[in-house]
């Protein structure tokens, strides 16, 4: 199969990451007899730099041309005091709406390995496996109106942001969860705030009702605050949580800590033409260019992209135990090394799953040779 990409590694550790994740990319297509071509194009504060502007229309056209899109990270302390329009982030939400992207996945895995790095009792966080469920596209981050006044009135300038869902918003995102359940543990919680929000009222009578049409689906409902309470208290019982937009930005960098780091998690952003993949984390200003960010979330998103954008479900799986075995082998980047292991770079964390790719994959060679 040919995969064409195109790859965007935005700021800070983004291009580091972003360029392990496509050397496990070639590993896994060459294992498997695929061929990657790929375009490199610019974002966020790389691309204000270049053309002033976060999302160049031709790197929205090329995303558009392309089978999947991997994206390393955006933001830049720089551009900090730009308006809204023209700050890093602001390309990353114009490229989730250009593709369509509504649904964006965040699965956060326990790695036995890793037992030490979660700040959690090894029994509490022992078998945690989530799947987030980010509605991407609305909410607090894309509602109308939304101003910062410029001229001071009585008390001071007014800043206005407006959370806003439809209930088609809120019915594509739940079958998003639904379906993913069905593949899972037959859960889903629902996240809201439903005690004040008349979004989350919406919300919670919209997911109820598409929940009837899957009765084998357990649907329970939570407040956000106590969510956040219970992720911690908690984490493995929790199988497919699905929330708005902001709630899932929190949650899941909150995932990320209960499970070692945030430099683990991967996410899939789905539901329109193109799929974006792209790491959870920030693009961590304050180590960018050093070599030790960990490379594993870009990694495992690469993984998300061969499952979803190409079906390519061996491929994907091939990927993620590669990087299970390098961690059971004791590779660590600086933020999981803490003082029982010494760090590994980030070039070298990417060859060492690179390797384990090649050897699995050479596993998978030999069995078809003795049964052909
Ligand atoms: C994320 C990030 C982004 C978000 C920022 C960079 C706009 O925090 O993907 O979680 O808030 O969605
Ligand atoms: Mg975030």
């Amino acid at each position: 199969m040919l995969l064409n990409l195109t790859i965007l590694a935005g700021d800070g550790i983004g291009p580091e990451v972003t360029e392990q994740a496509v050397l496990v990319l070639q590993a896994a297509a060459d294992a498997f007899g695929h061929q990657i071509q790929l375009q490199r194009k610019p974002i966020g504060g790389a691309a204000l730099t270049a053309a002033n502007d976060p999302l160049p229309a031709d790197t929205v056209q090329a995303c558009l041309a392309s089978g999947a899109v991997l994206l390393g990270a955006v933001g830049n302390p720089a551009f900090d005091q730009n308006p809204g329009h023209l700050r890093p982030e602001a390309g990353l939400l114009r490229l989730r709406r250009e593709l369509g992207a509504y649904a964006n996945l965040r699965p956060a895995v326990f790695f036995p390995a890793l037992e030490d790095c979660s700040p959690l009792r090894p029994e509490v966080v022992r078998g945690t496996d989530i799947m987030i469920v980010r509605e991407l596209l609305g909410g607090a981050y894309f509602g109308q109106p939304r101003s910062i006044s410029a001229t001071s009135e009585p008390g001071g300038r007014v800043a206005v942001n407006t959370m806003r869902y439809s209930e088609a918003e809120i019915e594509r995102i739940a079958r998003v969860a639904f379906e993913l359940a069905m593949k899972r543990r037959h859960k889903v919680l629902s996240v809201d705030k439903a005690n004040v929000l008349e979004c989350s009222r919406l919300w919670r009578e919209v997911v109820t009702r598409i929940g009837k049409e899957y009765p084998g689906v357990k649907l329970g409902h939570q407040y956000v605050d106590s969510a956040a309470m219970l992720l911690v208290q908690r984490p493995t019982e929790f199988d497919v949580v699905l929330t708005e937009n902001m709630f899932g930005d929190i949650l899941s960098d909150q995932a990320g800590g209960v499970v070692g780091s945030l430099g683990l998690l991967a996410s899939a952003s789905i539901g329109g033409p193109v799929g974006l993949y792209e790491p959870v984390h920030g693009s961590a200003p304050d180590i960018a260019g050093k070599g030790i960010a960990n490379p594993l979330g870009a990694i495992l998103s690469g993984a998300m992209l061969l499952r979803h954008s190409f079906h390519l479900e061996a491929e994907a799986a091939c990927v993620e135990s590669a990087v299970s075995t390098v961690l059971s082998q004791g590779a660590r980047t600086a933020d999981l090394a803490g003082k029982t292991h010494s760090a590994i770079s980030t070039e070298e964390m990417g060859r060492r799953v690179v390797e384990a790719v090649r050897a699995s994959a050479g596993t998978v060679t030999t069995r078809t040779e003795k049964t052909a």
